[in-house]
This record gives C-alpha cells, structure tokens and sequence, in this order.
C-alpha cells in the first residue's frame, strides 16, 4: 500500500472496522452481480425482468423455449418479438369481414411538389372490408415500393403496422427523376390466420422409398410414409416405426415400418410431399384470388425527384456482421445498388474469374442456390461442370476451374425437403457439412435454408438454424478468414401451403439466430419483393445476376 495515503487517518481506523466495510461491500456487489447473471443478463437493454416485458397481450400467443432447442430465455424472447404479428380481435365469420384490396387506400402524408434524391417519403394507409367499413385491428401483410417503369428502378418500403387498421409506409428516394408509391395487399390479416393455423396443424408429410431383397434373393421395393419427429408434427398411421436420430444434430427423421424390409432399406426419399386437406370452405376463400395479392387503388401523384449534394449513407466495404437497412438498396436500369456494402458490377468475365480464382465455394441449400450455382457456371465459362451422376435435385454438383484453381460445389440440405427423389444419403444437413471442413481463407460458404421448412412448426426451425449457427461459431473460430455467406428467402408463392408471410416468419428467425455471429447476411427479400418481374420463389435471371454481383463483391471486397 502507498506509504503517504498510510499516514494518513483512514489507515489509523481500527482494523476490525474496516474489515466490516469490505464484507458490506464484497456482499453488495456479489448480491448484484449474481441477480445480474442469473437471467438478468440483458438489464441494459431493458430494465425489466422477462416476463414482465412481453408485447403479447394475449400471452397464449407465446410459444414455450422448446427444450433442447439451446436458446436463452432472453434469445427466445426475442425471436418470439419478432414474429409477433397482429390477429383480428373476434371470430372471423364471413370472408366480407376480411381486408379488401379494392376498399383499402393508402395516401403519400405531406405530398410536395419535389423531392432531394435520399429525402424519406411516407405514405398512410388504411385498411376496409369488403362492406367498405374500416378496420380497427391490424394483422395484414402489404408490401409497398416506390418505382419507375421508364427508369427499370425501384425500391422496397418499410410498413409499420398501428394495429388498429392503418399502416404507414416509408420509403426513401435513391434516384433522380420521377417515381410512383405502389402498395399490394399480399394478404389479409383474415387470410394470414388461416395459414398461421394450417402450418400449425401438421397437414404435411412424406414418402420413403424402401429397397431390399426377399428370402428367395428377388428385389423387393416397398414405399412408406415418413416424417419428422418433432412435437406437433404428425406422421399418420399406427404400428411400428422406424427412426433415423442423426447423432451430431439431434433431428430425428420416422417412417412407418415397411410391410416386409428392415428399417436400414431406407434408400431413397419422396418423390413429392403429400397432404391431408384440412382446410375449411372460409379458408379457401381467404386464401382465393379474389383476396391474395392485389395492388391497392392510392395516391397515384408522380413524386419528382431532384438531386440534392448529399449521399445516403455511407457505404464502406462488404465486412461480416453488417446489418440490412430499408433499403437495402434500389434497382436503376436493373442494376442493383446496395445500402448495406459497396458491391459493384461485374461485367466481365475476367473480373469475374479472376475474384474466383484460388476459392472453393461450398454452396449448401435449396433450389434457389442452385440457381446460384448454375448462374455462376454460365458467369465463369472456363468452369466444367463434373458428370458426378447424382440425383437432379440432391446432387451433388460440382465444377472446376483448374488453371485458376475454383472448385464449385453444391449440395441440397437435408430433410425435411419436398420434391426429389433422390437417394436420402445424399442429402446432408447443412451443420454437419460446415463441421467437416477445416475452411480457411480460400473458403467460401453460401447457405440458405428456409423454402421447405415453412409448413412445419416455427421451433423446429429456430432449432435447424440453431444447430447450423453453432457449426458456423465454430468454424469461424477454427478458421475466422472463412467467408459464411447466408442468402435469405425469396418472395414467391402466395398460396394457402406456401407463402410469404410464412416464409418472412422464418427470415426474421434466420436473422435473429445469426445477429451477432459474423457472417453475412446476403438480403434477397428486398430484392425480389421490388422487382417489376412477378414473384417467383427461383426469380428471373436479371435478378440473380444481381445477386451474384453481391456475392462475389463480398467475396472479394474492394
Ligand atoms: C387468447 O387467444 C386464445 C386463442 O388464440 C383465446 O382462446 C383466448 O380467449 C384469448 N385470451 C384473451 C385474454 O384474449
Ligand atoms: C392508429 O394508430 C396510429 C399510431 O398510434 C395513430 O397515429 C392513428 O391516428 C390511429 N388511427 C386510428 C384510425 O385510430
Ligand atoms: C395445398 O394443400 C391442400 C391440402 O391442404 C391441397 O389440397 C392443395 O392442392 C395444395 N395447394 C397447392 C397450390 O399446393
Ligand atoms: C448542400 O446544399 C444545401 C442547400 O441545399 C447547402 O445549404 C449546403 O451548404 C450544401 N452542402 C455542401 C457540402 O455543399
């Protein structure tokens, strides 16, 4: 101890008192720093404990922390946060009581003769039923866009619900020149309960294709139907079951036992997804043309735009971690400019090459990234493609660029997937894959997850994306020059088995999950959402070539 603050009187103070001190302060703080851990952890973001905070008010609309799913309380929370979404406030009767497109409106707040390009422009709009009345509660899903067809620009808008039957639309104005505000209702607060309740019923399941020998040695091939085995997830019928737990991630894939062949004749997975058909003559109607997915009669004043010496944002290079805006970027003569990194352009096929040179992309996924893959094969015409004789769908897939050392590879993820019929060995869950490689800086990965998983319940994806996260922590620990890249969901169908509110259910999980994990967040949703090509789960190609100029801007950051 400082020889000079010991002469002084504090050191003269008897040495039992002081002793006292230190306990009521050692006691304080271990006191607090205990109820700090246990649970707390998140006070500075909130001064509440959890369960006082819920935005719920109806808390049966909450779902319990699935066990074993490795979520905190506190990431569970938040992942339930962001799917909340509004529901009519009493028994849907009659498909009149629904929003109408025809009836709901929106209208540009404080329309000004111009604009300074990068300004914000807002739009209110108000929902009606059928009857023309409107409604007080909230639960649609609309999607808006600010567009120019003469320029091919456009760009994705922000709609907030008020919960009481007004919505506000924001949007901020990237070019110069003129624009129009387009809103759609791409369904009903009435519609998006039906397929919230036929997700949440189990309706869908699968064929597994058995394969073996009888006693006389003749081929025997037996079909049964197959599941996940998950809480709220169905597989009909009784009797035997098979099962198939994969050690590393948990999941547990059933069958019915076959009539005659052993659980290990399990070869090929289902041709295509089978369903009960659960839904009633209201829901149909809800989820009719007539309800889903039509632009709104609004405001059609032309919103002229002028240049202003100001930049919107600052737009630093493609580093992992970096969060999506909206926008995340607008389309000009389609080429897509992003807001989230500076990308750019790549043209020409040198360019192209030359970013891809000493790289191996792993691209794991659905049949949206094997559009990247084949995208990049015709992009990078010195990559063969290898004849590996795998299945159409599964793969995998590989191509190779000796002279520039580019190996291309793809493979679809596992179960659950519907449509190939291919062999089920093939089909690999996507942590596993990630925990076999050693990565590196010569490693690129691309995933994306989400299309198959939207008609089954919302747990077992947050656990499937759980167990990729985990192998993604682990990997970038191993290797953290390893580029992750994740591609989120398309807009696509809108229809009662598949749609985008489902989807956009999973994407706000996917991009809870991995937060704060390091990879990138390739947005897609934006892009597809305000293209003026229609919606198409595998969009057309001046969409994925824009795509691909993010990602290979990413893998090679200027
Ligand atoms: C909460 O919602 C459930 C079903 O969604 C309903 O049965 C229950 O009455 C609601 N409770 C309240 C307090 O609104
Ligand atoms: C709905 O809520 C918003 C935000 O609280 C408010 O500005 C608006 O006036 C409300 N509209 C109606 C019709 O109640
Ligand atoms: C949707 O699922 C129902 C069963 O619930 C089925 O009858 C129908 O054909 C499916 N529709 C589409 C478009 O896939
Ligand atoms: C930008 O323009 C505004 C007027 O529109 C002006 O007041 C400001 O000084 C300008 N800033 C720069 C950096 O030129």
């Amino acid at each position: 101890m400082d020889s000079r603050i010991c002469k002084s009187r504090i050191c003269r103070v008897p040495a039992y008192r002081q002793i006292i001190w230190y306990w009521i302060i050692i006691l304080t703080f271990g006191l607090f720093f205990t109820v700090m851990l246990s649970g707390y952890c998140q006070w500075p973001l909130s001064m509440l404990p959890l369960r006082h905070r819920s935005v719920f008010n109806n808390e049966t609309q909450m779902l319990k922390i699935p066990e074993d799913l490795g979520f905190s309380e506190y990431e569970w929370d938040r992942i339930q946060r962001a799917l909340h979404w509004g529901e009519p406030d009493h028994q849907i009767t009659t498909a009149t009581m629904s929003t109408s497109p025809d009836h709901s409106t929106f209208l540009i707040n404080n329309f000004k003769d111009s604009y300074y390009v990068g300004e914000e422009l807002h739009a209110t709009i108000v929902a009606r039923d059928f009857t023309g009345m409107p409604k007080h509660y909230g639960g649609d899903l609309f999607q808006a866009k600010v567009y120019s067809d003469t320029l091919k620009a456009s760009v994705f808008g922000d709609v907030l619900d008020h919960q009481n039957g007004t919505y506000s639309a924001r949007f901020t104005l990237p070019w110069v020149g003129t624009a129009l505000v387009a809103i759609r209702l791409i369904h009903s607060s009435e519609g998006v309960q039906v397929l919230k309740r036929i997700r949440d019923s189990s309706y869908i399941y699968y064929l597994g294709f058995f394969v073996g020998k009888n006693p006389q040695g003749a081929r025997v091939e037996e079909k049964a139907m197959c599941n996940l085995k998950w809480e709220g997830v169905v597989l009909p019928g009784k009797g035997e079951r098979c099962e198939y737990k994969d050690a590393r991630t948990g999941t547990t894939w059933h069958c019915r036992k076959p009539r005659t062949l052993p659980c290990d004749a399990l070869l090929y997975h289902n041709t295509d997804e089978l369903m009960r058909d659960i839904t009633t003559a209201l829901d149909r109607v809800l989820m009719s043309r007539q309800h889903v997915d039509h632009w709104l009669k609004g405001d059609s004043r032309q919103i002229r735009v002028i240049a202003s010496n100001s930049t919107i944002g600052t737009i630093k290079s493609c580093k992992p971690g970096m969060p999506t805006p909206t926008p995340a970027g607008f389309y000009m003569n389609d080429i897509w400019t992003s807001f989230v990194c500076a990308t750019r352009h790549f043209g020409d096929v040198n360019d192209r090459t030359q970013c891809l040179k000493d790289k191996q992309i792993y691209t794991m996924g659905d049949s949206t990234l094997r559009q990247w893959f084949e995208f990049l094969c015709g992009a990078v015409p010195t990559l063969k493609r290898m004849n590996l004789y795998s299945d159409r769908q599964v793969g995998p897939f590989m191509a190779v660029d000796v002279a520039n050392n580019i190996l291309l590879h793809h493979r679809s993820h596992g179960a659950p997937r519907c449509c190939p019929d291919g062999p089920i060995a093939a089909m690999h869950y996507i942590s596993n894959q990630i925990d076999d490689l050693a990565g590196g800086p010569h490693t690129v990965i691309v995933l994306n997850v989400l299309a198959h998983f939207t008609q089954f319940p919302v747990s077992f994806y947050a656990h499937r994306v759980y167990q990729i996260r985990r192998a993604v922590v682990a990997l970038l620990k191993r290797a953290p020059q390893t580029k992750v890249i994740i591609k989120t969901a398309n807009t696509g169908y809108k229809d009662l088995n598949r749609s985008d509110w489902l989807a956009m259910q999973l994407d706000q999980i996917l991009r809870e999950v991995f937060r704060d994990v390091g990879v990138y967040i390739l947005d897609v949703w934006q892009m597809t959402a305000c293209h003026y090509n229609a919606d198409d789960l595998h969009p057309a190609q001046v969409i994925v070539q824009n795509e691909i100029d993010i990602l290979l801007s990413i893998i090679c950051p200027k």
